[in-house]
């Protein structure tokens, strides 16, 4: 099985169109890899360990100097720009690892994720507290003292705070219980159900595609299935060879 390759919808949110590029001025990490989103939708990345998802992450959010491709928000060229100015431009990102200020207390995080605000940013705030209302009730304690999930959820509301278009999610679940999964899951629905188009990377891969408009399997930096989450989990070559069978 080769990399094929993704034409991405013109009309997408997000595109980040025949990414190759790697660390430095080390070698390829990525090669022509395509990922997209459309308005309101949720698109999946999966693949197996170091396949290159969080990297072509980074990329779409400007931590990597692409040598080749391209990244279109809203149909704007943003190649060239850098993290902070794609947050400007409604970009929201939440990394892998360290994603929260763990000796910051909970408000002040999501007061971190205000930073290029200069609106007043309260009714937001209240928002993402009655999306996850624990929450509130941990407002003042150390995020570094809340559990897994909740940790996750300070991150996502950190990176709600901008009122992004785009909310981009590196492994959300990762090291939670599966209650807790089937709980962010929900609240990733109903975010993208306000309009916001999620882009998130997946170990839990079934889970995830069952909630995905569309799906990336991605394998060595490059693209090996594309197709509806529905479809890719109805493959039985994608089943057997990324889902466990
Ligand atoms: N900061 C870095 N500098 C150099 N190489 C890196 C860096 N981060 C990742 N890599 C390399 O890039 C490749 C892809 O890694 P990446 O983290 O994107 O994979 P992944 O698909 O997100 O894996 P996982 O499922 O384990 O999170 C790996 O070979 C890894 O060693
Ligand atoms: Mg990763």
């Amino acid at each position: 099985m080769s990399e094929h390759p993704v034409t991405p919808n013109p009309e997408a949110v997000l595109i980040g169109d025949a990414m190759t590029g790697g660390y430095g001025t080390g070698a390829d990490i990525l090669h022509s890899c395509t990922i997209a989103v459309n308005k309101g939708e949720i698109a999946v990345i999966v693949g197996p360990n170091g396949a290159g998802k969080s990297t072509a992450m980074k990329a779409v959010f400007g931590m990597l100097n692409l040598r080749e491709g391209q990244v279109r928000l809203n149909g704007e060229d943003i190649t060239k720009l850098s993290p902070q100015d794609r947050v400007a431009k409604g970009m929201g990102f939440v990394p892998q690892v360290r994603n929260i200020f763990p000796t910051m207390s909970v408000e002040e995080n999501l007061e971190m994720g205000a930073f290029i605000r200069t609106d007043d940013y309260k009714n937001t705030m209240e928002q993402i507290y009655t999306l996850f209302p624990i929450l509130k009730d941990k407002r003042r304690q150390a995020a570094g003292e809340l559990s897994g999930g909740q940790r996750q959820q300070v991150a996502v509301g950190r990176a709600l705070m901008t009122k992004p278009s785009v909310l981009m999610l590196d492994e959300p679940t990762a090291g939670v219980s599966p209650i807790v999964m089937d709980e962010l899951f929900d609240r990733i629905i109903e975010i993208a159900r306000t309009g916001i188009s999620i882009l998130m990377v997946e170990q839990n891969a079934r889970q995830a595609l069952e909630i995905a408009d569309k799906g990336y399997v991605l394998v060595q930096g490059a693209n090996r299935y594309t197709d509806t989450g529905q479809a890719l989990l109805a493959d039985p070559e994608v089943r057997r060879s990324f889902l466990g069978g």
